[in-house]
């Protein structure tokens, strides 16, 4: 069997700085660390952390007053900001630079009276967030079929924004049929997929054409790895999404003669790695790494571990 490693895959600049920060504030702060939803929607992430003494939660009350706490790398709104205040909890900010772009823009719309289409999955961590901005001047829009629906106000100021994790192509469609139906609607000066999200499609949808099964690394909960696997199967090749090599299923590979493997950016290295050494065991793969391009992008730790949890340089 040959695999090929799909590369850039696995950890983005963001979720990188969020396990980094977390690491940091146990071994600052010492256990526990409560940290407000998943700190990246990934099993493995979260089941290690627990065991090093971090407290997941989804409710600020659960969290004592005047203990750590972090914000995960999906953002939240600026009620929770303020009920973390309310609390006198030591707040870390690990919202990744590219959610807080988005949050920035619906600000600055909201602020010059757009009504704001986000376009995005409703009920995830990100979506959330970025509603909280501004909750009466943003619809969530989550697929072409509902834009005939919308129903606006002033149709003389309209945006659009987008969830960073979505799938290009679907992002495109849902922007077609707005500009579609409202010519004047505006969006931001800069797309806001994310490079992370951007280049792991590209990947797939170059490479998933020489594979037979694609198998992406990553939680079900995981958005950017659930469109890595609806990708794969839009281009006609089988593709499922699994937490680890626990998860594959003998039938996955009857005829399979090439396997493409990747992983959202929230799947660390350690699942892909457990998933090729099965493949090597139990079918004799032969690995082939095939970069679509390089990635350099790095975030800076938030600034309340600067201060707090460093070294003064
Ligand atoms: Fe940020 Fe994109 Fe990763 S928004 S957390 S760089 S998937």
């Amino acid at each position: 069997m040959k695999v090929i490693l799909a590369s850039p895959r696995g950890f983005c600049a963001g979720v990188n700085m969020a396990i980094e920060s977390l690491d940091l504030a146990l071994q600052a702060f010492g256990a526990p660390v409560y940290v407000y939803h998943e700190i990246v929607h990934n099993k493995y992430v979260v089941t290690t952390f627990k065991e090093k003494g971090a407290i997941f939660i989804d409710d600020l009350n659960e969290a004592p007053e005047g203990s750590t706490l972090l914000f995960s790398a999906h953002g939240v709104s600026p009620e929770i900001r303020q009920m973390a205040k309310d609390r006198k909890l030591f707040a870390i900010d690990a919202t990744c630079p590219l959610v807080t772009k988005v949050h920035l823009e619906a600000i600055r719309f909201a602020k010059q009276h757009y009504t704001i289409f986000l376009i995005g999955h409703e009920g995830h961590d990100e979506v959330i967030g970025t509603m909280g901005e501004a909750p009466e001047a943003i619809i969530l829009v989550e697929s072409a079929e509902d834009v005939p629906n919308l129903q606006v106000a002033d149709g003389s100021k309209l945006a659009y924004l987008t969830q960073t994790t979505l799938s290009v192509d679907d992002a495109n469609r849902i922007i077609g049929a707005l500009k579609q139906r409202f010519p004047q609607v505006i969006g931001p000066p800069k797309e806001d997929i994310c490079y992370a999200t951007q280049n792991r499609q590209e990947a797939v949808r170059i490479l998933a054409t020489e594979a037979d099964l694609v198998l992406v690394l990553g939680s079900q909960n995981s958005s950017n790895s659930q469109r890595l696997k609806e990708l794969a199967r839009e281009s006609g090749t089988k593709g499922y999404l699994l937490d680890g090599a626990s998860d594959l299923k003998p039938e996955w590979f009857e005829g399979v003669e090439t396997v493409l493997v990747t992983a959202g950016a929230s799947a660390p290295e350690e699942v892909v790695q457990e998933c090729l050494d099965y493949l090597v065991e139990n079918h004799g793969a032969q690995i082939t790494p095939h970069s679509i391009r390089e990635e350099q992008v790095h975030f800076p730790l938030p600034r309340e571990l600067r201060e707090k949890a460093l070294p003064k340089a």
